[in-house]
């Protein structure tokens, strides 16, 4: 990742400085030309490269002309007898052109040593054959190259090859590297000391072309196989070659393998083995690692107990054992981990009580023991150094324990049964940007001193019984984007001094007792931002809060150019998820989208008509107003919500038809219109054909299709035999794919971006701790589409 490649870079770097000091000699002229054809032959290009690593992006070869000796260009090294160009590194050197293609100048200079195109974008050209030409090759490093085609055989011709890094991002297809290539490659090369393949499908090779790798035993110091397809069973073997220093072999979901559990001395320090379908337990055998200090493990199908050996291995760091299959308690030789900053052991079946020792641990950063079935309480925190903790999803009971507040940025202790009351510090926690205590045991009131300039951007204390009333100090929280205060005992008046924070998303107060009228004194700004507002199961009387509802701003634009899911927050160690209930189900949103427009005012008291504003409510995709007392008819402006696929107006008093114009909202999965004074000729065609009669029932003078009731002698109301359809876009297809879309956006695409969490989560994670960008290539299951395509 991007320490291994900034370690590269100084290396290259020093190399460089090594060998300007023998510049003294002149470059050879040849190699000159050569040097000047390829500048000639490829293009600078104004980019803005995915390398954080790089210091600068200047194109080298700025600096390469005709009057100057070559040896003292950028990025040439010369030999120190004969001036032959035996160094060419053009890394973070922003270059366009076939830099490796079939008339390439780079394969004329056959005394490179060296070659690093460390690049943005290599265009798609393919690497061509004559690549193999380079015999001399000791170290060639193509680094986030967007090749296509494969890996040309003759690449096995390198011989003399000791670092090898082709780490490719895909475009189209992704570059092959194949059986054969890869044994005659490693027969051949057998000096090899660093290979980094990240990227290449190297799905052909088996376990035994694998163990060919035993064959470089004396030299092997790293080998790094990231997402490149490989299946079958991994070769147990590898692990214990005597000088390997780094292991990585993730996101290889097929690959099956074991770590082995005896005979495992060798100076290992980093091994990574996540995203694959490795299994087997941890063997006590990893106490024998005793270089290691970066073990991930993640998300592969590792079972039974962590060993307490494992434990013993003090130089640990970084520490992923989460989503396996561990069971049994969490060893208390934790303790011996001083040097540890981060412990995941989240999502597994973990048991017992959270260890002492992690409580005091000197270094510990970050700490995610979340989604396990731990028990007890939590005590208080001695380490000064933690700044995310995630407690969630467990059985710790008990009362809330205090915290040293120095430095906390996330608190996540939702889904157990804490007991007692929220202290007041935590509104005075500076730097907490999430504060999470959902679904606990909580009373007493919400603390009522936050602090001005605080960083909270999330609370949630959903599903506790807190009362209240909410503090005033809440207009402190400036930055919050989400409020979650639903299911609690709050009994307070419509809190409407929020209507200006500024950034506020999210606002649910669902399930209180939250009691009175919702009158705006006028002024045009009030939730600027807003785009889910559920007020539902509450006491609020007097007429919809239509002054509040008409200016939010942001349910009136639909951003058309948005592609791709966007969730609120954006950040590596905490994601806003929130409870809806649709269909009478409650559906956990594990990440809340951007996209997802919300306005339930459901099971109060609320009368009057609906107002025909709503109508520029234009991104709404969910409208419940069930259970209340309104009267009046359903506006046809409501048919302009043409994202709207959620419309509950059940359980009120509305009369006349049903607006014929409804059939245009070819989005809607979700219709209730029972159990009102709703009469005429139910409309049918396109998303209308698709609703049963739990629909409609329960108003008495509605007739027609799916109700059994006929319209005997009314007037048909199907607008779509009135035109085109196929012309209109409303085929029989876009009914079912708008139905299918609902759906899927509401529901499915929650969970799906629940399974695909993690490689983003850690990424960004690495990222934020190293400030460095990684580079994108593991999101294969983040590409879901939203909404209609048109
Ligand atoms: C570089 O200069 C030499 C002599 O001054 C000349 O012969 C040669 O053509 C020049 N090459 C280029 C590429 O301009
Ligand atoms: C390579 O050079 C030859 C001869 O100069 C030319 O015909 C051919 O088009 C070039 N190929 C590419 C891909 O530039
Ligand atoms: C091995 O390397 C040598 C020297 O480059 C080369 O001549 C030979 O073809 C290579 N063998 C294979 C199997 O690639
Ligand atoms: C990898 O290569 C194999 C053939 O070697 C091919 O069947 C497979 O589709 C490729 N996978 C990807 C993701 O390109
Ligand atoms: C690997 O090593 C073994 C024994 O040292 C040898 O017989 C075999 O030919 C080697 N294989 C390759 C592909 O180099
Ligand atoms: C993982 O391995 C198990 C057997 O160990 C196998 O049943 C399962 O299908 C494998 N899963 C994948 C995705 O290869
Ligand atoms: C472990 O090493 C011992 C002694 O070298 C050897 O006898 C034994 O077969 C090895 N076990 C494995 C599983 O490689
Ligand atoms: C913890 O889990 C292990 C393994 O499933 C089980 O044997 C043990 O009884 C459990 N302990 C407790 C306290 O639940
Ligand atoms: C929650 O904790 C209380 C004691 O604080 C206990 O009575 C109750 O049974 C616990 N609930 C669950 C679901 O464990
Ligand atoms: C908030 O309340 C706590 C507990 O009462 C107190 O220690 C703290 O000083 C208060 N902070 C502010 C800013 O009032
Ligand atoms: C709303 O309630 C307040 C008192 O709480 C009352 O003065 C006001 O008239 C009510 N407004 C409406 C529109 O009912
Ligand atoms: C619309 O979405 C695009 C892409 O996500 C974003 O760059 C742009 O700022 C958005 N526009 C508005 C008005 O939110």
């Amino acid at each position: 990742m991007g320490w291994i490649l900034a370690s590269y870079l100084i290396f290259f770097q020093l190399l460089l400085l090594h060998f300007s000091s023998y510049n003294c000699l002149s470059c050879n002229s040849d190699d000159k030309s050569v040097l000047l054809q390829f500048k000639n032959s490829v293009a600078v290009v104004q980019s803005s490269p995915t390398f954080d690593v790089c210091v600068s992006h200047s194109p080298k070869t700025a600096t390469w002309n005709n009057e100057t000796d070559c040896c003292g260009w950028d990025g040439v090294v010369c030999d120190s007898e004969l001036g032959h160009v035996i160094g060419l590194d053009l890394s973070c050197s922003p270059l366009k052109g076939e830099l490796l293609g079939p008339n390439s100048s780079i394969f004329k200079l056959r005394h490179l040593q060296q070659l690093n195109l460390l690049s943005d974008d290599l265009d798609g050209s393919p690497i061509h054959p004559a690549i193999g030409d380079l015999v001399s090759l000791t170290d060639l490093t193509l680094y986030y190259l967007r090749i296509s085609g494969d890996v040309p055989s003759t690449i096995s011709h390198l011989s003399k090859l000791e670092h090898l890094d082709l780490t490719v991002e895909s475009l189209d297809s992704t570059p092959r590297l194949d059986l054969y290539t890869w044994n005659r490659l490693i027969h051949n090369a057998t000096n090899l000391r660093e290979i980094s393949l990240r990227g290449v499908n190297m799905s052909s090779l088996g376990e035994s072309s694998l163990s060919l790798l035993t064959n470089l035993s004396s030299s092997l110091l790293s080998l790094h196989l990231t997402d490149t397809k490989l299946q079958g069973k991994w070769p147990t073997e590898i692990f214990r070659l005597p000088n390997l220093q780094e292991i990585r072999i993730l996101t290889n979901e097929n690959l099956r393998g074991e770590l082995p559990n005896s005979n495992w001395t060798t100076p290992l320090k980093t091994l990574f083995i996540y995203q694959t379908n490795f299994s087997g337990d941890i063997p006590d055998s990893i106490a024998h690692l005793k270089s290691l200090y970066s073990l991930f493990l993640f998300e592969s199908n590792f079972d039974g107990f962590i060993p307490p050996s494992l434990f013993d291995l003090t130089h640990l760091i970084f520490l992923y054992l989460s989503d396996n299959k561990l069971v049994g308690p969490i060893p208390t030789q934790i303790i011996k981990l001083s040097n540890l900053l981060l412990l995941d052991l989240s999502g597994n079946m973990l048991n017992g009580s959270i260890p002492l020792g992690c409580y005091s641990l000197p270094s510990l950063f970050i700490l995610d023991l979340s989604n396990n079935q731990l028990t007890g309480s939590i005590v208080e925190f001695s380490t000064n150094s933690l700044k995310f903790l995630k407690l969630s999803n467990n059985k710790l009971q008990g009362y809330f324990p205090n915290f040293l507040a120095p430095h906390m940025q996330v608190l996540d202790i939702s889904h157990n049964n804490l007991t007692g009351l929220i202290p007041k510090s935590l509104g005075t926690f500076f730097f907490l940007w999430a504060l999470d205590l959902q679904d606990n045991n909580l009373h007493g009131s919400i603390p009522d001193n936050f602090s001005e300039g605080n960083a909270l951007e999330t609370i949630k204390l959903n599903g506790n019984h807190l009362k209240g009333p909410l503090p005033r100090t809440l207009n402190h929280c400036t930055n919050l984007e989400v409020l979650d205060l639903g299911n609690n005992d709050i009994e307070d008046k419509f809190p409407y001094w929020l209507k200006t924070l500024p950034t506020l998303q999210v606002l649910s107060l669902q399930s209180n007792k939250f009691y009175g009228n919702i009158t705006s004194l006028g002024t045009k700004l009030s939730f600027p931002r807003l785009r889910i507002f559920d007020i539902s199961n509450n006491y609020f009387i007097g007429p919809l809060p239509t002054s509040y509802i008409v200016n939010f701003q942001e349910m009136m634009n639909v951003n058309h150019s948005q592609t791709g899911p966007k969730y609120i927050g954006n950040y590596p160690l905490y994601n806003d998820s929130m409870m809806i209930v649709m269909k009478g189900l409650h559906w956990e949103l594990t990440r809340i989208l951007t996209a997802l427009t919300l306005i339930n005012l459901s099971n109060n008291m609320f009368e009057g008509e609906i107002p025909k504003a709503i109508g520029e409510l234009k991104s709404l995709i969910g409208l419940n107003l069930s259970h209340n007392k309104i009267t009046g008819t359903i506006p046809v402006s409501l048919s302009n919500l043409r994202n709207l696929e959620w419309l509950d107006l059940s359980c009120n008093q509305l009369k006349g038809e049903i607006p014929m114009t409804l059939t245009n909202l070819n989005s809607l999965a979700v219709l209730n219109l029972s159990q009102n004074q709703l009469e005429g000729v139910i409309p049918t065609g396109r998303q209308f054909d698709t609703f049963d009669n739990i629909s409609y029932v329960g108003n008495p003078m509605l007739c027609g299709f799916p109700l059994s009731r006929s319209c005997k002698g009314k007037k048909e109301r199907s607008k779509s035999s009135t035109f085109d359809e196929e012309e209109s876009g409303f085929g029989w297809k876009a009914v079912v794919i708008g139905y299918g879309c609902g759906t899927i956006f509401g529901i499915i695409l929650g969970y799906n971006v629940f399974f695909a969490r993690k490689p983003h989560w850690l990424a960004r994670l690495v990222e934020v701790v190293l400030k460095v960008k990684l580079p994108r290539t593991n999101n294969r299951k983040r590409v879901i589409r939203l909404g209609r395509k048109n």
